[in-house]
């Protein structure tokens, strides 16, 4: 008899489907064939290239020498971690939180991904952003639940509306996620639409689960947390990360937190009776991480030089682009006449450009895919490289 192993029936979609990067990096393995790795532009993976600030690393390695004996970790976080982040949080949003209010993670995707675990039961819907990252889906999806997308338009400004949701929708929601600034968009969430946002899970008893992992990346006004919006203690989570504020996405940390112990405690239980805490010497890391306010200010300086470095050239070959108000993310609507998948292709393998296609990391939700217009580039490559790639848009 051949073995026949069972299955979480839910996870057989998330296994099915395809990883939107698997197409990028095929086409990205031909680029290199054609052109050598080193001629590659890579504008696709939102991952940081520039250095974990000194000041981070020398904490981590501090760390590791003062901790000689090793020691399991504190699940939730140890006392200098979340006094660190009660200190950012209160400099940065002038709100006050308690050490207990806070929960180290292992940043905001696996947070992201767990959370619809502890919070939906089979059937509840959670309303998520589409295009948003994709963890949201996965989770919710793994968690039985059923995921209801607000697709993000330029006819809406680009962000979501919560009035199109139709009313049994709305009575089978428990959670909103909302990101802003918003991946892959850019947008920052003006403050109505935040407390449009509040006021909507607050009278359908939904959770509102705000990542604000680039909260620290923006060109103009600093972005909003949910918890300075009146009546956000009640239902909201906020997850934060040290990925992309501090170039640690190696380091893989971030925290949870909420003001309402109901929102806290399965999380931070369930954490607890599950599995060992985020390493002692990158939780000393990431509050030397949160201490510094002068890497991230640094880094706006950077992402603004290579925006307004590539946004000029998009628009030169006849992309439309609206200048992000945060992330390191430029959403940019292909000419007319070409799709998202051919322009990229074309730039890949014509002039070793990498971006990825918005179409595939956007869900066809009411019969539309927000990003079939556009593709998202990361604005990670060095100034050196993002010059070199305006030189080679334009050379036509
Ligand atoms: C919206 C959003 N949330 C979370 C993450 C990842 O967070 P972390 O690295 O802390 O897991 C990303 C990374 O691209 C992201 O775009």
């Amino acid at each position: 008899m051949p073995f026949k192993p069972g299955i979480n029936r839910n996870i057989v979609p998330i296994l099915d489907a395809p990883y939107p990067f698997d197409v990028v990096d095929k086409n990205r393995r031909n680029a290199v064939e054609k052109f050598g790795k080193d001629y590659i532009i890579d504008f696709g993976i939102g991952d940081p290239t520039d250095p974990t600030p000194d000041v981070v690393r020398s904490a981590c390695k501090k760390a590791v020498e003062d901790r000689k004996a090793s020691g399991y970790p504190d699940t939730p976080g140890h006392a200098g971690f979340k006094g660190a982040v009660v200190e950012y949080v209160k400099k940065r949003f002038k709100v006050s939180l308690k050490p207990e209010e806070v929960v180290a993670t292992y940043g905001a995707k696996y947070a992201s991904s767990k959370i619809p675990l502890y919070f939906l039961n089979s059937g509840d819907v959670a309303l998520i952003p589409n295009p948003s990252y994709p963890p949201y889906t996965s989770g919710t999806i793994h968690a039985g639940g059923v995921p209801y997308y607000l697709n993000i338009l330029e006819s809406n400004d680009f962000l979501p509306d919560f009035q199109s949701v139709p009313k049994d929708v709305l009575k089978k929601a428990r959670l909103l996620f909302l990101n802003s600034p918003h991946s892959p968009t850019g947008t920052v969430y003006p403050n109505e639409k935040m407390r449009e946002a509040v006021d909507l899970c607050r009278e359908n008893d939904i959770i509102l689960v705000s990542d604000e992992c680039y909260a620290d990346l923006y060109y103009d006004k600093p972005p909003q947390s949910i918890l300075e919006v009146s009546g956000a203690d009640e239902c909201s989570i906020v997850l934060n990360s040290l990925s992309k504020r501090s170039m640690m996405t190696g380091y893989a940390v971030g925290f949870y937190a909420s003001k309402n112990p109901e929102l806290l405690k399965p999380y931070d239980r369930m954490e607890r009776k599950s599995i060992q805490g985020v390493a002692t010497f990158i939780q000393d890391a990431a509050a030397a991480a949160f201490k510094d306010e002068k890497h991230p200010e640094e880094m706006r300086g950077v992402y603004r030089q290579r925006l307004e470095t590539l946004l000029p050239a998009l628009r030169k070959v006849g992309c439309e682009v609206r200048k992000p108000g945060g992330t390191f993310f430029v959403w940019a609507k292909v000419p007319a006449g070409t799709t998202p998948l051919k322009f990229s292709e074309n730039i890949l393998l014509e002039k070793g450009i990498n971006c990825v296609p918005g179409n595939i990391i956007s869900h066809t939700f009411n019969g539309v895919n927000p990003g079939e217009k556009y593709v998202r580039f990361a604005l990670v490559p060095p100034i050196g490289k993002v010059r070199e790639a305006v030189e080679r848009l334009i050379k036509g």
